[in-house]
């Protein structure tokens, strides 16, 4: 359905119709407590008592355990493992709603295309599977008992092989049906046409492994030769349903694990072997190094990543660079080395699964794999360079974003080194201002004074507790905004995610369109202090009414503007008097001016305020 777009009045007619309660009901068990919510057992995290809750007044669900919150599209994406499109496709139909074709040509086309090399490609898959258990498919079962795979991972893997003959899938194909269109055989990349003009098919003597899409739905094969000839490996070319770096093998069942992590392999023969020896939420990249692509696959599914990599050198370098990638896409990693050069299919099979999930535990943190990479990097025969390792840890150390963990990694590398932790940290903090100058110059002192007076991190988080409730105060009342005088503006919110949800949402709520599905809805893919906002939002959303009080709703917003507005001209005031220290005379002059103006301001405001 790419590129089509449903009209936004029938996403709001679903919606309207989707009662959340009841929807929520068929998958959780809810019971009314006092107040206005209900609370059931999570459905997203295991717990013994209930932490899920579910507002009826402002339809949105939030689980206090697991922080997952939204709307009644979000419930069923987050139930379903699903995309936006495909939630709102099971919503429509749960609701007797039908859904606008596109009446595009082009579009029509190529989804007759899709289903039909979908239909080839499942048919396919039923034929290899088919050989495996016949007399025919001796050897790739002798094959398969050799490398230790039960008869039960083979029906779970859908795992088939291919026979010796020439055309043997075509012919198959040909008395199923699914053969008239030539054009669309060669399409599916399972079949090749010769010098002679016949076809044949590309895979021949092979053992070979389904690749599924999230859905489970066959779009490629891979195909593994039973012996040491080369190539060991072939896949299915990109066809019009099969983009290589789009999938990830083994995703389609370990997004049903409830182990809150993933792990990322390099082969399907490690998918297979981990998760017949119970550790079923791993998947593969297949060949490929980490794409973006996937990497936004693997963060829809979770947040956390273990990435094994074999400990040699090519294994070590295809993990850096995933590492990056998956990192910036909010994704927690960690690296598990498996020992020996050996892959996890290989150490599972001589060492057990209990010694491989020791590994797992022992997975290191990505900085310290960095760290230990570069020292690793920077030791020849036995001998550390420490200055070259020292100059490359700090390095390391500068991308981090976090000053707290910048300033505990600094301590930890003085140790190391036997030098004073403040050198280590000065050396770390010249890099990053060296590296970005402007803007993240303050935010760098702004982080430093946090560090020294050890105060939270919260204290200069780029949110805060009052603009947070006072959007989810507007969002559920719509006579709060005419008493807010002057009304919020975009300025009154911290610099980042939340100026840009106040853009979006302050225009709606001066409208009196602001409701909380629609807050969350703006606040999608917005991050605060390494937390999606949306949680956040839903978060206060519930707590709203224990905290203020029906009644109180109004005086509570007033109290949170004017709270939010004096603390971020004091938090100006103490990022200037820092910086005045540091200032050449001219800049120091302006920084007073400023300083002044903002002591004036908050004068006014205690005057005002009393
Ligand atoms: P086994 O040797 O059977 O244990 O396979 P493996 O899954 O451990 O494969 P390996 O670690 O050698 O390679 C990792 C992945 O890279 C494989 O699962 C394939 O997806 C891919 N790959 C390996 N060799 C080839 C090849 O010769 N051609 C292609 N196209 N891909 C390959
Ligand atoms: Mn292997």
């Amino acid at each position: 359905m790419a590129g089509f777009r449903i009209p936004e009045q029938v996403i709001e007619e679903i919606k309207a119709s989707s009662e959340l309660v009841s929807v929520v009901e068929q998958y959780v068990r809810l019971e009314k407590k006092t107040g206005q919510n209900f609370f059931g057992l999570c459905p997203f995290h295991s717990e013994d008592t209930p932490s899920f809750s579910v507002s009826p007044s402002k339809q949105i669900f939030y689980c206090f355990g697991c922080h997952k919150g939204g709307d009644v599209i979000r419930f069923i994406m987050e139930i379903e493992k699903c995309e936006y499109l495909p939630a709102i496709q099971l919503l429509a139909q749960r609701a007797g709603i039908t859904l606008p074709e596109p009446d595009d040509e082009a579009y029509r086309l190529r989804s007759e295309k899709t289903k039909a090399l979908q239909a080839i490609n499942l048919e396919a898959a039923r034929f290899y599977y088919q050989n495996l258990i016949s007399t025919a498919g001796r050897d790739a079962r002798a094959y398969l008992q050799k490398r230790q795979i039960s008869a039960q991972t083979v029906r779970r893997f859908g795992l088939g092989c291919a026979l010796a003959d020439w055309d043997g899938l075509y012919r198959h194909l040909q008395n199923k049906g699914l053969a008239d269109d030539v054009d669309l055989l060669l399409q599916s990349g399972l079949l090749r046409r010769g010098k002679s003009g016949n076809l044949y098919d590309l895979f021949r003597e092979r053992l070979m492994f389904p690749i599924l899409d999230v859905m489970g739905r066959v779009v490629a094969f891979g195909g593994r030769v039973y012996d040491d000839s080369v190539p060991k490996y072939i896949n299915s070319p990109e066809t019009p349903i099969y983009t290589k770096g789009r999938h990830l093998y083994g995703l389609n069942l370990a997004k049903s694990s409830k182990a809150g992590r993933l792990l990322m392999v390099e082969g399907y023969m490690d998918v297979i072997a981990l998760y017949q020896a119970g550790i079923d939420y791993t998947v593969a990249a297949l060949g490929t190094a980490m794409t973006e692509n996937q990497a936004r696959l693997l963060a829809k599914y979770s947040e956390s990543v273990i990435i094994a990599f074999d400990a040699d050198a090519a294994g070590q370098t295809a993990a850096l660079r995933s590492l990056d990638i998956l990192h910036q896409h909010g994704l927690k990693v960690t690296v598990l080395q498996v020992p020996e050069g050996k892959d996890p299919d290989e150490f599972i099979r001589n060492n057990g699964s209990e010694r491989f999930q020791a590994l797992i535990e022992q997975s290191l943190p990505l900085l310290d794999f960095k760290l230990l990479a570069a020292r690793r990097e920077h030791t020849h025969d036995g001998a550390l360079d420490i200055l070259a390792y020292q100059d490359e840890a700090c390095d390391v150390l500068g991308k981090e974003e976090n000053a707290i963990v910048r300033e505990l990694y600094a301590g930890r590398l003085a140790d190391e080194l036997s030098a004073m932790s403040e050198t280590v940290l000065r050396e770390i903090e010249r890099r990053r201002s060296q590296k970005k100058p402007g803007q993240q110059h303050d935010q760098l002192r702004q982080t430093l004074l946090t560090t020294r007076r050890s105060e939270p991190a919260e204290r200069h988080a780029p949110a805060t507790r009052d603009e947070i409730y006072l959007l989810t105060l507007l969002a559920s009342d719509s006579a709060i905004w005419p008493v807010l005088d002057p009304g919020p503006v975009v300025e009154d919110f911290s610099e980042g995610s939340m100026q840009t949800l106040a853009a979006a949402v302050l225009p709606l709520a001066a409208d009196g369109r602001l409701d909380m599905p629609l807050l969350l809805d703006q606040a999608q893919s917005l991050t605060v202090m390494g937390q999606p906002l949306a949680d956040l939002l839903a978060q206060a959303g519930m707590k709203q009414e224990e905290r203020f009080g029906q009644q109180g709703q109004l005086e509570a917003a007033v109290e949170l503007l004017k709270r939010q507005r004096r603390g971020k001209l004091m938090r100006r005031k103490d990022v200037i008097s820092q910086a005045i220290m540091t200032a050449d005379p001219v800049e120091r002059d302006r920084l007073k001016q400023e300083l002044l103006e903002i002591s004036q301001q908050l004068e006014k405001m205690k005057s005002t305020s009393q």
